[in-house]
């Protein structure tokens, strides 16, 4: 990628020798007025259009770097010459990144960071800022990434769980934009990738807490990528299908919600971490073990576990996180030759066959035709 951000540069350099000496000719000919202002018109166009390009991408923020998409899009960046910080809120899950990276000399650097805290994310970004400005570096790309499904019928959902998915899945985000925007702003070029979800434009069944938080994600980055693009920021939308990660093990389930059938389930999720991972996000007064024993069996379990009895086989042949990082990385690149082109920056890039079916299908379909595409697949 190198040789053809030196190349571009060139061109543009030449480009603008050129237009500025023609600039000169027409007021030393005195052509009219405005055949100068053109010129000159242009010639800014041309300054603009050079602050879109980052000259060679060398500096990458990553959160929820610890496991899955997170973790492989770090050493994928890394591998490719990208100053990565991998960021993770539990530095004792950091031993297997660093010793990947020491072992392949990549450029990673970890940094703690839990995006549910203001304070945890300024921290973090305070400390990457001062090590790049002693490396004399700003920051060029920010992956959002980190993220949980909270699922089941929303009338058992708590409303404090619902609250935390958004805390982690959008207000999250929202935090780490917030702080790289100053830096990115101030050298005038960077990209921004929201790790968003097929789950970003389709509502589910038994899905409407985890989808919500997605659906957000994507217009938030609609409309942030008006505001962001003059000063050369592009925004990036990854909407991965099913893919296999422990994204699975981590799904909350309301506490009357059975889990699925072992037989149903990937090897790698045992049935009973899953409802058992509600709890630690439900610390309200009942105990989790008295509610088991009173629970009454939600009125949804027909329409939840006839759509969980469909998702997790589904993670089965699932793509490997390696193919979104893979994606990821393209869609940076991608947007740099857009941007240097002075195109309109905002991309979304579906990934995983299923992905495109339905990206395909809400593209095509009436509401109705992909209300009904979507309970044969889910429901039936
Ligand atoms: N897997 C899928 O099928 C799929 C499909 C579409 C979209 N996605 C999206 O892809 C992203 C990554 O998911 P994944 O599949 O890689 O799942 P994963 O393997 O469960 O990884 C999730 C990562 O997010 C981190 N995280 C969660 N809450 C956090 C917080 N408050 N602060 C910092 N880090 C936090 C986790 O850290 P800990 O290790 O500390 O828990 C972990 O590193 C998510 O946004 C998810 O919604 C996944």
């Amino acid at each position: 990628m190198l040789p053809l951000f030196v190349w571009h540069n060139k061109v543009l350099n030449i480009s603008r020798l050129i237009v500025r000496s023609l600039a000169c000719v027409c007021a030393l000919a005195n052509l009219p007025a405005f055949c100068s202002k053109l010129l000159l018109i242009k010639v800014n166009e041309m300054v603009a259009n050079k602050n879109l390009v980052l000259k060679h991408p060398k500096v990458a923020v990553i959160t929820g770097s610890s496991v899955g998409i997170g973790f492989e899009t770090c050493l994928l960046f890394a591998r490719n010459g990208i100053h990565t910080y991998a960021t993770m809120r539990d530095l004792v899950k950091a031993d297997l990144i660093k010793n990947i990276a020491e072992k392949e000399k990549l450029p990673i650097q970890v940094i703690q960071m839990d995006i549910d805290k203001d304070h945890s994310v300024v921290d973090a970004f305070e400390e990457i800022c001062e090590d790049n400005e002693k490396r004399g570096v700003g920051i060029d790309i920010l992956v959002n990434n980190a993220g949980f499904g909270l699922f089941g019928a929303l009338e058992d959902l708590l409303i404090d769980d619902i609250k935390k998915q958004f805390e982690t899945n959008l207000f999250g985000a929202i935090r780490t934009i917030q702080q790289i925007l100053p830096v990115m702003r101030n050298q005038r070029s960077g990209i921004i990738v929201n790790i968003s979800s097929l789950a970003g434009y389709i509502g589910f069944p038994a899905s409407s807490a985890y989808v919500s938080t997605k659906f957000a994600l994507e217009g938030l980055s609609e409309s942030l990528a008006y505001e962001i693009e003059p000063y050369g920021i592009s925004v990036v939308l990854i909407e991965p299908g099913v893919i296999s990660t422990s994204f699975v093990k981590h799904i909350i389930l309301p506490y009357n919600t059975l889990p699925i059938s072992s037989s149903l389930l990937p090897s790698s999720s045992p049935s009973s971490s899953l409802t058992a991972a509600s709890s630690s996000l439900s610390k309200d007064s009942t105990k989790f073990s008295d509610k088991l024993k009173s629970r009454e069996i939600t009125k949804y379990a027909n329409v939840v576990e006839r759509f969980l009895s469909h998702y997790y086989p589904a993670m089965r042949n699932a793509p490997d996180p390696k193919e979104v990082a893979k994606v990821v990385l393209e869609s940076v690149e991608a947007s740099i030759d857009s941007a240097r082109q002075g195109d309109h920056n905002f991309f979304r890039y579906p990934v995983g066959e299923d992905a495109k079916l339905y990206a395909d299908a809400k593209r095509k379909m009436s509401d109705q035709e992909l209300h009904s595409f979507v309970a044969k697949r889910t429901l039936i």
